[in-house]
């Protein structure tokens, strides 16, 4: 099938529309501050897809540096997925993929040897698409979420 979406780098433009859609798709919701400060410090890693002149999904991404997530001892930069969503109706065309691997050659750019983030254990479509890019499961966070759930820690080399 043909690409219908396209990707291209978060601009302040775009800021009411991801708030949106990360509201729309996660519980996980924060300030305008917060989005923008991310922007400000990683554009390279805060990206946005449009379908039809509409945004329809996004990442936003941090460069941390901390121990290395594979057990190997020493500190190393790590990029470390944010925030991703896609509104439902733009779901299963590839996307958060196409997301994803953008957001992570940005993460190689800024110098990031590792791509980590959490995900709830019971979100199936997160972790299946985690899995197929490569992501393993580092350890489970016991109660990271505000609700009580847990998290894994999936981590890829980059
Ligand atoms: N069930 C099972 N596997 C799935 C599903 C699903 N519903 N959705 C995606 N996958 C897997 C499949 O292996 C898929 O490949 P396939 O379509 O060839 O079978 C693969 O992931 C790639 O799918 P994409 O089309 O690239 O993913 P999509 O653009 O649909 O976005 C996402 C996936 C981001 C999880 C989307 O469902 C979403 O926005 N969900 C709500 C928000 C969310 O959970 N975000 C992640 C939270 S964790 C974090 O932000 C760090
Ligand atoms: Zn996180």
């Amino acid at each position: 099938m043909q690409q219908t979406f396209k990707l291209r780098k978060f601009t302040p433009d775009d800021l009411q529309s991801v708030m949106q859609i990360n509201r729309v798709c996660l519980p996980e919701n924060y300030t305008d501050y917060f989005f923008i400060d991310l922007h400000q410090r990683f554009p390279e890693t805060f990206i946005v897809a449009e379908e039809n002149g509409k945004i329809v999904g996004y990442i936003m991404c941090r460069i941390e540096v901390g121990l290395n997530n594979f057990g190997f001892s020493g500190l190393i930069r790590k990029g470390h997925v944010v925030s991703i969503a896609i509104m439902p109706q733009a779901r299963r065309k590839g996307i958060a993929t196409a997301l994803l691997n953008q957001a992570m050659d940005g993460m190689r750019y800024y110098k990031a040897k590792q791509c980590y983030l959490e995900v709830r254990v019971t979100n199936v479509a997160g972790v299946q698409l985690y899995k197929k890019l490569g992501f393993e499961v580092s350890r489970t966070i016991n109660g990271y979420y505000s609700d009580g759930e847990d998290a894994y820690m999936m981590t890829k080399k980059l």
